[in-house]
Parts: C-alpha cells; sequence; structure tokens
C-alpha cells in the first residue's frame, strides 16, 4: 500500500506548505539514492490559495480542466483518468509530480456540499493511481473544510505541523479531534498521527545560538519560497533542511519497514 501523508492544521502559517513540498522532494531524493526501483511522489494540493502549487511548479494558474479542481467535478466513472491527466511534473525533480490546486477550488466547496460522497471525492480516484507512486504527500487548507476532509480521508498518515509556542492552546487538541473523527466516524481505521512536526523555534526562550540558528533557519524557508526552490537546494547545511532531511529519514525508513 502507498502511503499518504497529510500535513494537515487548522492554523495558517504554521508550516503546512513548506513541509508538505519539502517532504515530497525528500522522499524522492532519500528513495532514489537508496536505489529504489520506484522513488516516484505524488505531490497533492487541495489548498484553493495553491502556495504548494506555485513553489513546486511555478504557476498558480490552473483552473477547471488541469487541476484537483477538473478531479472532483469529473463524473466518478472519469475521475481517476482525469487525475492522471491532470498531474505535471514539478520543477524541482522529475520524480517529484504533482496534482494541482486551482482558485476554483474555493467554489467546488459550496458546489459538493450536498453531493453524496463528496468526501471521498478525491480519495477514491486516487487510490486508482497511488500504486505507480512510492507515497503520496497532501497539502491542506488552513481550516477544517470539505477539502481538508477529502484530504485527510485519501490520507494513511496524518503529520500535524505546529508551532511551539501554540502547543498549549486548544488549537493542537482540535486538529487530534477532527482527525480522530475522520478515523472513527468515516470508516477510515487506518488513518494514523504519523507526528507532531515542530517547525519553528520560538527563539526568545532560547540561547543566542539557537536565535541564529533560528533566524537563519527562518530565512532559508523564506528566501527559498522566493526562489521557488525547496530548502534542500536552496541551503542544504541550513537547520530547516537538516530537519527535514531527519525527518525524511524517520518517514522513508517507516515507509520501508511496512512495505512500501
Ligand atoms: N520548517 C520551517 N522552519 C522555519 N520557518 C518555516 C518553516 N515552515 C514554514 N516556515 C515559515 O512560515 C511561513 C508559512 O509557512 P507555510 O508553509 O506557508 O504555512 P501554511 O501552509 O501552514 O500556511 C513560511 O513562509 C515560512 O517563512
Ligand atoms: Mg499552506
Amino acid at each position: 500500500m502507498t502511503r499518504a501523508f497529510v500535513l494537515t492544521n487548522h492554523k495558517g502559517g504554521v508550516g503546512k506548505s513548506t513541509s508538505a513540498t519539502n517532504i515530497g522532494l525528500g522522499i524522492t531524493g532519500v528513495l532514489r539514492r537508496a536505489g529504489a526501483s520506484n522513488s516516484r511522489v505524488l505531490l497533492v494540493d487541495t489548498d484553493s490559495q495553491g502556495h504548494a502549487t506555485l513553489v513546486t511548479t511555478g504557476r498558480n494558474d490552473y483552473g477547471a480542466d488541469d487541476s484537483l479542481y477538473a478531479v472532483l467535478s469529473a463524473d466518478r466513472a472519469n475521475a481517476a483518468q482525469t487525475l492522471a491527466n491532470c498531474i505535471v511534473r514539478s520543477a524541482w525533480d522529475e520524480d517529484l509530480h504533482v496534482l494541482p490546486a486551482s482558485p476554483m477550488l474555493e467554489g467546488a466547496e459550496r458546489e459538493l456540499m450536498r453531493v453524496a460522497g463528496a468526501p471521498y471525492r478525491l480519495a477514491d480516484p486516487l487510490s486508482q493511481i497511488a500504486g505507480h507512486y512510492a507515497a503520496i504527500v497532501i497539502d491542506t487548507r488552513p481550516s477544517f473544510s470539505l477539502l481538508t476532509e477529502m484530504g485527510l480521508i485519501a490520507a494513511t498518515d496524518a503529520i500535524v505541523p505546529v508551532e511551539p509556542r501554540y502547543l498549549e492552546t486548544v488549537g493542537l487538541t482540535s486538529v487530534i479531534s477532527k482527525i480522530n473523527e475522520i478515523r472513527e466516524g468515516w470508516r477510515h481505521p487506518d488513518l494514523r498521527i504519523s507526528g507532531i512536526l515542530v517547525t519553528k523555534m520560538d527563539s526568545r526562550i532560547r540561547g543566542h545560538n539557537h536565535l541564529l540558528d533560528e533566524l537563519k533557519s527562518h530565512s532559508v524557508v523564506s528566501y527559498a519560497h522566493h526562489h521557488h526552490l525547496s530548502v534542500f537546494n536552496y541551503d542544504p547545511k541550513a537547520p530547516a533542511s537538516k530537519a527535514y532531511a531527519q525527518l525524511v529519514g524517520i518517514l522513508v525508513r517507516r515507509m520501508a519497514k511496512e512495505g512500501v
């Protein structure tokens, strides 16, 4: 079974898109270096803002015929074929493929609200092409909307990025309850919480060295975004790149242990 990692937290700016894109690229790289027969990774962008799509493909103008929107609005009989047709190769790596988001996804939520089986409109076609990929990484929007539900239902592993100062708030608890609700309420027993990913450290409560590391990692991420590059390409030695590399190592070991 192809594992599908969903990055989710209803709070914005916690690092979902940064993590989804870099983890996707990271898995491809680790698998290729390990000589895996399949190192293809599919990044699925379910956020209408399309940040993950923009940084990995250089475009954010996908629409009715060439984005996730097309998959969601296709006849169910054609949905898997539509999905396959919409996938594009990222500009980062030939093995990192992207199912792009579109601003039209905003309207899709309303259009599908009363359609029976709507929450499965991503999971069902995705499961038909999943075998082509070694792993799938799903980015979600900052809300518990229908599209986020679709992402969770299509996933096997949820990763929750959080900022450390946010840990104590009710936010994390509600993300975890939402994941549990999907697992129990939507007959999706395989969905598990794979990890809480601390994306930004609060430099104010740490020493100066940490502060420096922190500033470096933060600016690396924003510069990388600015240049439409992954953090690995922008600066492989930066703390954020090392942290993502370490996380990717853990995820790939877990995939290997359980059989891909
Ligand atoms: N791992 C990280 N380390 C440092 N800064 C990060 C990290 N992830 C994200 N950021 C910063 O936070 C901002 C928001 O990240 P983003 O991935 O767009 O969040 P989200 O998708 O949750 O809204 C980025 O522009 C970047 O500056
Ligand atoms: Mg985002």
